[in-house]
């Protein structure tokens, strides 16, 4: 005889429905999705209009996504779940270079660069150089390590926002790290910029009195053989927003200051001119096991 659905045994029959699941690990997260799902309609008494309202919002967010733009990305950064898929995955020594979010932007391969060349192809903006190490959790230097590196210019805006005002690959490097595992580049100070807000999730923010913005940060991608590669920032100290940033992605250990120089002899070795900001970054790889 059929049992009637009802607000308590509800979760359990959906669960039940999945019992034949051949995957295991498919059927324990579906069976803890429901689990959860149903905990918070009922916790919210959700009532229909605001179902329906979720349905809408979520077919927006559908309708926003093409191969250039995912907006359930960007929900997902905003819920902070991005953040915590990424630092779940990543329980290594604290050693190690902490990872944060890829972001939206590392749509194209980084040009191949040599060291000590700019990334910055219009030479307008605040100059800054960023040099460091890549070593390993013992300290050994990783000679040949890859850092793939991509920022917004001075004004907030990555090459592929801007295709008429800055030229593709504006803001990227592929660099190879020297027989001491050294790196070094020069760049423009980036700036904080605001996540894209014209879709369903900036109206999310809006609506919820939230800021979409950004601290001022570079991405690496770090890679050396034999080791586990990070998707990390260098966020800059003194950047606004450093404390709220809209995707939650700011761990302490990547703030670096990016100190003011105004020696003209020291500028000079750097290949920029006075007064500059420089950062030095050291970079810790895990060891594959
Ligand atoms: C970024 O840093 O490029 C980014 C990350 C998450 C959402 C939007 C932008
Ligand atoms: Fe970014």
């Amino acid at each position: 005889m059929a049992t009637d659905f009802t607000e308590s045994n509800a979760a359990d029959a959906v669960i039940a429905s999945f019992a034949d699941t051949p995957d295991p690990r498919l059927r324990n997260v579906l069976t803890s999705l429901v689990r959860h799902l149903h905990d918070f309609v009922r916790d919210v008494e959700l009532t229909s209009a605001e179902w329906e309202k979720a349905i809408e919002f979520l077919t927006a967010v559908g309708h926003m996504c093409d191969d250039k733009r995912q907006e359930f990305i960007l929900l997902s950064d905003v819920l902070g779940v991005s953040m915590l898929v990424e630092t779940l995955n990543a329980r290594g020594p604290e050693a190690v270079t902490a990872s944060t979010v890829l972001g939206p932007f590392h749509v194209v391969e980084s040009p191949a660069r040599r060291l000590g060349d700019s990334i910055d192809l219009l030479g307008d903006g605040p100059p800054c150089v960023v040099e460091g190490r890549v070593v390993s959790l013992d300290g050994t230097p990783l000679p040949g390590a890859q850092l793939d590196v991509w920022q917004a210019n001075d004004q907030g805006f990555y090459d592929v926002q801007q295709p008429d005002v800055q030229p593709l690959g504006n803001g990227r490097g592929l660099f190879t790290a020297d027989s001491e595992g050294r790196f070094r580049f020069r760049t423009v100070l980036p700036s904080h910029y605001p996540i894209p807000t014209d879709g369903p999730v900036g109206q999310l923010l809006n609506e919820t009195n939230r800021h979409p913005y950004r601290p001022a940060h570079i991405h690496i991608i770090v890679s050396a053989d034999g080791h586990a590669p990070v998707v990390t920032h260098v966020f800059v100290a003194d950047s606004p927003y450093i404390e709220s940033d809209a995707v939650f992605a700011v761990k302490r250990s990547l703030i670096h200051e990016f100190r003011e120089v105004s020696d003209p002899d020291e500028a000079e070795r750097y290949g920029v001119t006075a007064p500059f900001r420089l950062a030095n970054v050291d970079l810790v790889l895990e060891p594959e096991s």
